[in-house]
């Protein structure tokens, strides 16, 4: 099958809903990849993903270049989105553009920023500079402090009205498509009827074009997941099992068996016990 690139996803629009899933490494990005999927984000959730920090925060550059490198080694047919971390292009046009540059450097194929009118600026430029933008509004996780937490958004008509604006001004700006986080459905939906790019939700609905999760939160690897995360397998318990079991065939002499090692020729092996005195057991 062909490689899925950023026209392949405009065009999905109103014709088949998009799936979208996180990927922060080569194993999970080949396994999403088999699956099917479209589009695989190397979102900045890495941090608490795979690192273990409490926001997305303090994620750097490196983190990310580190992480869309091994993606991308994967060679997907989905298309490979790099998120840009906290104050990669908060502070200028041009660092936002060189930021994005090292993403697509190390193998993203567009770059995902938070953000609405307020970052309109940044995505023209990127556009400008031939970077696909992916825009992220509604719940921005980079903003969580003066956003007061990880809340819901739009249940009111002024903050609904805000959203909806934002999504229009990063239509305007060039953005190819959209996520849409922790909003009222509603306010998903509007979106989702009044731009002419695909819609991504993630815990706002059913009515955008396309769905994202993070993966660990699918696959039931995440302690705390959000309230609108789906779990579809019990990931941690099979890993926490079959350690278990390992630990206890180490522990009984069950592992390894006959086959998973090898031995030498006897005769070798007689002449070896010789040399070193050892017993033949
Ligand atoms: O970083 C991330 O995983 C994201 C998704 C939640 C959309 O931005």
């Amino acid at each position: 099958m062909d490689k899925i690139t950023v026209r392949d996803i405009i065009k999905m629009k109103g014709k088949k809903k998009i799936a979208m899933i996180t990927a922060y490494d080569y194993t999970f990005a080949k396994l999403v990849d088999e699956a099917g999927i479209d589009i695989i984000l190397v979102g900045d959730s890495v941090g608490m993903v795979m690192h273990g920090l409490d926001s997305t925060i303090p994620v750097s550059m490196d983190d990310m270049i580190h992480h869309v490198k091994a993606v991308a080694a994967a060679k997907p047919r989905a298309l490979v989105v790099g998120d840009m971390p906290f104050l990669s292009y908060e502070v200028s046009v041009e660092e936002a553009i060189r930021n994005a540059g090292y993403l697509l450097k190390a193998g993203a194929e567009a770059v995902k920023l938070e953000g609405g009118t307020e970052v309109v600026n940044k995505i023209e430029a990127l556009v400008n500079a031939g970077i696909p933008v992916m825009g992220h509004i509604g719940l921005t996780p980079q903003r969580y402090l003066i956003l007061g937490g990880y809340r819901r958004r739009g249940r009111k008509i002024v903050e609904a009205e805000k959203i909806i604006e934002d999504a229009k001004a990063l239509e305007k700006a060039g953005v190819f498509a959209i996520v849409i986080e922790f909003t009222a459905a509603e306010v998903a939906k509007v979106i989702t009827e009044n731009v002419r790019v695909p819609t991504i939700c993630i815990g706002s609905g059913p009515y955008c074009d396309g769905q994202v999760l993070v993966l660990h939160d699918l696959l039931g690897l995440t302690k705390n997941p959000p309230p609108f995360a789906k779990k579809y397998a019990d990931l941690a318990n099979i890993v926490v099992n079959a350690v278990k079991k390992y630990i206890d065939e180490v522990r009984n002499n069950m592992f390894p068996s006959k086959e998973h090692y090898f031995t030498m020729r006897k005769e070798d092996y007689m002449e070896l016990l010789k040399k070193y005195n050892s017993s033949n057991q």
